[in-house]
């Protein structure tokens, strides 16, 4: 999500009655809310005395607002301290389980949040570290090489200028430890005379996040596995931010599903319907939203159906192993 959000910090959910009225024809059975956040889908949910709310979230700044939300639905909401890519690894069966919710990136209050210094707005020391990570992002600029970190930002940035900003880097690297406003000030020198409606720093912190908390990773295991527990009738939702998040959940939807592009000449039997798309176009925020909450101006909102079994999902990963490549890039010389 985009740190130039709302003035307030105060997290708004995206999409909600969207998101809502596609999963209330289930209404009365589990949902499983893979990014509870402030819990704002989830609390929706709850609203309605049959329901159950399983909550995911890898932060474990959230567990207090998921404690009073337990205590406040007499245990209808039980809350997970986990990676969503996990969503599959719950000890007992989940019973009645209706739909699997995503609302990827991150809510306001973490983009606010200093110590985590997600936002190229943040004063002091790299971290972007959301919860249960390995490393943090100080550590991959105090010791990765130009070439690894050239391909994060080209890979996961999409930034022309990616090659001299990764550059300037090391070369400033060799003279002072650096901190969030160093990588701010290199990026600005670099792009000093090119003008763009976004902040030069925006696709540069994109993508640091992205190698940090191994976003590509998460969301195609997240899918996958949501797939495998969820009974046939059941929904997954997806709500992305960004480009690379969005080819991601649209080649998972659109080449699994019965609106998969074959070519006539292919077999049937390499054809793999597994899940029914209701619309092949996103759902977008409405003016209206947009206007009361900007940060929601690049969300989409796609969903599909479970229409039977399956255990073959070679081709996403096919398809994106060059991106799962430079999320496994070494950052230790
Ligand atoms: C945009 S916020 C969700 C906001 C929420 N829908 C609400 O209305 O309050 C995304 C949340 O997902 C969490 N998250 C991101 N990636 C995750 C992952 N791989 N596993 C678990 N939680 C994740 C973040 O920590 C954050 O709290």
């Amino acid at each position: 999500m985009n740190a130039t959000i709302n003035l307030e910090k105060k997290h708004f959910p995206v999409l909600l009655n969207e998101l809502i009225s596609i999963i209330s024809p289930l209404y009365g059975g589990t949902f499983i809310d893979c990014t509870f956040g402030q819990g704002g889908y989830s609390k929706e949910i709850l609203k309605h005395s049959s329901n159950k709310v399983i909550a995911i979230d890898r932060d474990k700044d959230v567990v207090s607002i998921a404690k009073k939300l337990e205590i406040n639905n007499n245990g209808r909401l039980s809350f997970h301290n986990k990676k969503f890519s996990e969503v599959n690894k719950f000890e007992n069966k989940i019973e009645d389980l209706k739909a699997i919710i995503f609302d990827l990136g991150y809510s306001t209050n973490q983009i606010f949040d200093e110590k985590k210094s997600l936002s190229f707005q943040s004063e002091g020391k790299l971290d972007m570290r959301l919860g249960l990570n390995d490393f943090s992002c100080d550590d991959v600029i105090s010791s990765i090489s130009e070439k690894n970190l050239f391909k994060i930002f080209k890979y996961f940035g999409e930034d022309k200028n990616s090659k001299i900003i990764a550059k300037r880097i090391i070369q400033k690297r060799k003279k002072q430890k650096l901190q969030t406003q160093d990588i701010v000030k290199i990026i600005e020198e670099a792009k000093k005379y090119k003008f763009s409606k976004k902040n030069p720093s925006t696709q540069i912190f994109q993508a640091l996040r992205i190698y940090i908390n191994k976003e590509i990773t998460e969301l195609i295991y997240g899918l996958i596995n949501s797939f495998q527990i969820l009974p046939i009738g059941g929904v997954i939702a997806v709500v992305s931010f960004h480009s690379i998040e969005d080819k991601i959940v649209k080649f998972f939807f659109k080449n699994y599903s019965d609106k998969k592009n074959t070519s006539r000449y292919l077999p049937d039997s390499k054809k793999i319907n597994c899940l029914k798309l209701k619309n092949t176009k996103p759902i977008y925020p409405s003016l209206k939203e947009i206007k009361l909450n900007p940060a929601s101006r690049s969300a989409k909102l796609r969903y599909a159906i479970k229409t039977r079994e399956n255990e073959n999902f070679n081709e996403i990963f096919d398809k994106f192993n060059y991106l799962i490549e430079v999320e496994n890039l070494n950052f230790k010389l």
